[in-house]
């Protein structure tokens, strides 16, 4: 590994196992600090554990993607201790062990998925991408309506847009927004 994002700090929800702490792994391993989210508060633990020990890189705790409340005061705890946040991966999400076959889904299981894959997805946005403009990555520009200067601001359509699954558009909406590379799901502040 290169250490290409050495002082870059990393927030990976949904990272106590599977795609998200290998997520988290590959940052970690690239040089940056990482918190690890999840609703299993073991398992996010655990994983910071497995991945840094007691160094300080990496944090693992008990985040609700669906509460925006959890997601602030996360925000907050990396601000206090790495300075800040550099880079989102929204990664929490996908069937949560919910039926494949329309006459078995209930109510419940559309709401569940919907509300971690589109909602989570979406205020992670909201609460975090704010604390990545104050670190200073996002120029003054990168709106989609007409490249006009928008200094940063959130358009109100980007609301509708961000979430995987809702709207194949809306991670890239996200990125034009806030002029941040952006790849499906992540949205990373420009060097
Ligand atoms: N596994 C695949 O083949 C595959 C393929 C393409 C995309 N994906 C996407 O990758 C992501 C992860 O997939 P995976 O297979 O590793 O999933 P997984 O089920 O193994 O892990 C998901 C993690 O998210 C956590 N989680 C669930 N609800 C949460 C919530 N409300 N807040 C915070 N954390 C929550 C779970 O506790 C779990 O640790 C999903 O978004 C999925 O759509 C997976």
């Amino acid at each position: 590994m290169c250490k290409r994002l050495l002082d870059r700090n990393a927030v990976v929800t949904g990272a106590a196992r599977g795609m998200g702490f290998a997520i988290a792994k590959a940052l970690y391993q690239e040089g940056a600090r990482v918190a690890i989210l999840d609703i299993d508060e073991k398992g996010a633990a655990g994983a910071a554990n497995q991945l840094d020990g007691k160094n300080g890189r990496a944090i693992g705790r008990r985040v609700d993607v669906t509460r925006k409340s959890e997601i602030t005061q996360l925000v907050q705890e990396m601000s206090k201790l790495w300075g800040g946040v550099d880079i989102l991966v929204n990664n929490a999400g996908g069937g949560l062990n919910t039926p494949y076959l329309l006459d078995q889904i209930e109510e419940k299981d559309w709401n569940l998925v919907v509300d971690v894959n589109l909602k989570g997805t979406f205020l992670c946005c909201q609460t975090v991408i704010p604390e990545m403009i104050k670190r200073g990555g996002l120029p003054g520009r990168g709106s989609i309506h007409g490249g006009q200067g928008r200094g940063g601001r959130v358009d109100p359509p980007a609301g509708l847009r961000l979430g995987k699954g809702g709207d194949p558009g809306q991670c890239r909406g996200a990125d034009r927004n806030h002029d941040r590379r952006q790849n499906s799901n992540h949205v990373e502040r420009k060097k």
